[in-house]
């Protein structure tokens, strides 16, 4: 056992640190996930020359898929198209016969007086008018079942001050930095990066010519860091969220840092809340609800707690105690957020609700199994930090097609997955009397444990993951695919540029068949899909290594389409993109696999400095949108100064750069990706 978070003293100096990473908060000592492959691949690890054997190993114990996967290339590949070549151009690219356009960028206006896109000019009450920045996790809900009519529901992650004031022109900024002003910030500047963030509804429409377009209609809408928003399930009223806000614990204001999304059995979206600590600070000793999950005793990560005339909506961002009492200040304010929320995109007049049973963690997104009648509803989530865990949620109550809504979240039990040395897993309950979960062990009852997720976890023994992300359960046979995207800190003493598996610059995708292919199982059986990186250092589950036409690394987005094609969206962080390990895999892509045979395409590359994230198609699978999000965030602090972006795109011609939705079509209008 390792003890690989005390690697780094400062984790914003590891490599592979992306802006918004959460400090590694984990102190439990938990197997590690490559603790446990190490077991299971002899002792011989992910050094160069002792990769083949390991993933042999790996393999050899999993779950027959060898076997499978020679058995399925005597098929015809899912896939149709050609590989695309990596790319370190700034614009897109998609195999021969196929088209892109550009729909729905940062600041396009799509509800109220419609303000037109003005860089850095726009206000705050605009921004929240438009589309917000940093698209992630994306949604097609079909309007009357149509593919040429829906509503788009997409994710605002994060933001970029440089890019969204005007005062940050000429000055040297990294993509995170913003301006102080006699220590303060400028409240319209906080007010704005605020209702650049959260979720954007809108409606869009295939026109005549076959391009689409955003078309104003009543649900558009823009759901922020600032609207007022519910809490449901065992922590609604505790006192974990009683705030002078909410005195009575049952609201609180805004979602943040949305980044992947599910989208549930009734049609509606959910947003995760992923790296949302680091908004917060608390300059006293923290309660473990917040110092478990890296709020900042220092300074919030965009200093919204320092908006000039402190007004409440900005001043509740500091969670440092100041009044007598919980009902009179912030002190539990983070604890309102790290949930997922549930937005139904068809009301424009719903309130969103936190659904507290899903457990409060850094939520990469939620995975719904498909539904079966008079079965538990079932969703996977993972822990996107270094060291956290995979979890998923089974409802009390059986899914009914007629009535089935949220509250079936409401009421049943969260797990932690366990991956066991021999290729076994078991889902460990966080319930009240289970798995040390006592009051004995400080866990006083279900609130507290769901507050708590992460040390609830710790508690029952999970498996620590390489930053758990995307979930995708395969249309036809169940199987749960996981992305983990990379783990830098996974021990110093092995760090070598020519064997980075060893510090896992790269990731792997894990998969699993839960037992008796019920959702609701406690057991189930795993092995690697994939492990990325380049041709030396990566390995498929079928024992071919990736190459020209698929290196990869980082996977992040992950999704199935509804013949079972597996895509793959990576996001190398900004500090490494295009340089050392990472470089021969050019910008950031997107992938598609075949998971019977372990075949990998690329299928498109995305412009400089983004990653790609977010992925649905049509009904029809004829229209395919992705998700391009922060170009020309390799833009160094110096270059920015001088007005020197690495980015353009999407406009071109030295306009700023702008996260958008990618509409990708056929020229012989087939199914994307046959
Ligand atoms: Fe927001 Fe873990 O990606
Ligand atoms: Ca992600
Ligand atoms: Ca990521
Ligand atoms: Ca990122």
């Amino acid at each position: 056992m390792s003890a690989y978070e005390h690697d780094y003293p400062d984790h914003t100096a590891t490599p592979g640190y992306a802006h918004g990473d959460e400090p590694p908060c984990n102190a439990s000592s938990n197997p590690t996930f490559y603790d446990v492959v190490d077991a299971r691949a002899s002792r011989r690890g992910f050094l160069l020359g002792g990769l083949a054997a390991a993933v042999t190993g790996v393999f050899a114990a999993g779950a027959g898929s060898q076997a499978r996967a020679q058995g399925a290339a005597q098929k015809p590949s899912l896939m149709g198209f050609k590989p695309v070549k990596v790319s370190v151009a700034d614009t897109v690219t998609v195999p021969e016969g196929y088209r892109v356009q550009v729909l729905g960028a940062w600041g396009e206006p799509i509800t109220g007086a419609m303000p037109a896109f003005r860089p850095g000019l726009n206000t705050a009450a605009e921004q929240g008018q438009q589309i917000g920045m940093h698209h992630d996790g994306m949604h097609f809900f079909a309007i009357d079942g149509s593919s040429t009519d829906g509503l788009i529901v997409v994710n605002h992650e994060y933001v970029e001050p440089r890019f969204l004031h005007a005062a940050a022109k000429g000055k040297e900024l990294n993509s995170e930095a913003f301006v102080l002003t006699n220590g303060a910030r400028d409240a319209e500047e906080v007010a704005k990066e605020l209702a650049a963030q959260g979720v954007a509804v809108y409606r869009t429409r295939r026109g005549a010519d076959g391009r689409w377009s955003v078309v104003a209609d009543p649900r558009n809408r823009r759901i922020t860091g600032a609207t007022r928003i519910e809490f449901s399930g065992p922590v609604r009223g505790s006192a974990h969220l009683v705030t002078k806000y909410s005195t009575d614990g049952v609201a609180t204001r805004g979602t943040l840092n949305n980044c992947a999304h599910g989208v549930t059995p009734w049609n509606t979206f959910m947003t995760a809340e992923e790296n949302w600590a680091g908004y917060f600070r608390n300059a006293e000793k923290m309660p473990r609800e917040q110092s478990r999950y890296g709020v900042s005793p220092k300074q919030g990560r965009y200093g919204w707690e320092l908006a000039a005339g402190g007004a409440d909506e900005f001043a509740r961002f500091d969670a440092t105690p100041k009044g007598a009492s919980a009902r009179e200040d912030y002190r539990n304010e983070p604890n309102g957020f790290g949930w997922m929320v549930e937005i139904d995109p068809f009301n424009p007049q719903s309130v969103p609700v936190k659904r507290t049973h899903l457990g409060r963690f850094a939520h990469e997104g939620v995975v719904f199994a498909p539904a079966q009648q008079g079965k538990p509803v079932v969703c996977y989530s993972g822990d996107d930090a270094r060291f956290e865990y995979i979890y998923k949620f089974v409802s009390a109550k059986p899914f009914d097609a007629k009535t089935a809504s949220g509250a079936l979240l409401d009421e049943g039990t969260l797990y932690a997955a366990k991956f066991n040395a021999d290729g076994s897993g078991e889902w460990l309950a966080l319930a009240p009397g289970q798995n040390g979960l006592t009051p004995e062990n400080g866990f006083a009852n279900l609130a507290d444990i769901l507050i708590n997720t992460r040390l609830a976890a710790d508690r029952a023994g999970a498996t620590k993951m390489d930053r758990p992300e995307w979930g995708a359960v395969h249309p036809a046979n169940g199987e749960v695919y996981f992305t983990l995207t990379n783990n830098t800190a996974r021990t110093q003493a092995q760090v070598d540029p020519a064997n980075p598996r060893a510090q896992n610059q790269f990731g792997q995708i894990v998969r699993w068949r839960e037992d008796g292919d019920d959702h609701g199982a406690t057991k189930f059986r795993w092995e690697l899909f994939v492990i990325a990186g380049n041709r030396a250092t990566s390995r498929t589950f079928a024992g071919q290594a990736l190459g020209e036409d698929n290196i990869f690394a980082c996977p992040d987005g992950l999704w199935f389409d509804g013949a079972g094609r597996l895509w793959i969206q990576t996001d190398i962080g900004e500090s490494e993109q295009n340089r050392g390990a990472v470089e021969p895999m050019g910008n950031n892509q997107m992938l598609c696999a075949d998971p019977a045979t372990g075949e990998i395409r690329r299928f498109l590359t995305g412009p400089s400095g983004q990653e790609i994230t977010g992925v649905i198609t049509t009904p029809d699978m004829r229209t395919m949108f992705v998700g391009v999000q922060h170009p020309g965030a390799t833009t160094s602090p110096k270059d920015f100064a001088v007005g020197k972006l690495t980015s353009h795109w999407p406009d071109g011609q030295g306009a700023i750069p702008r996260s958008a939705t990618l509409v990708i079509t056929r020229e012989d209008g087939g199914v994307i990706g046959a």
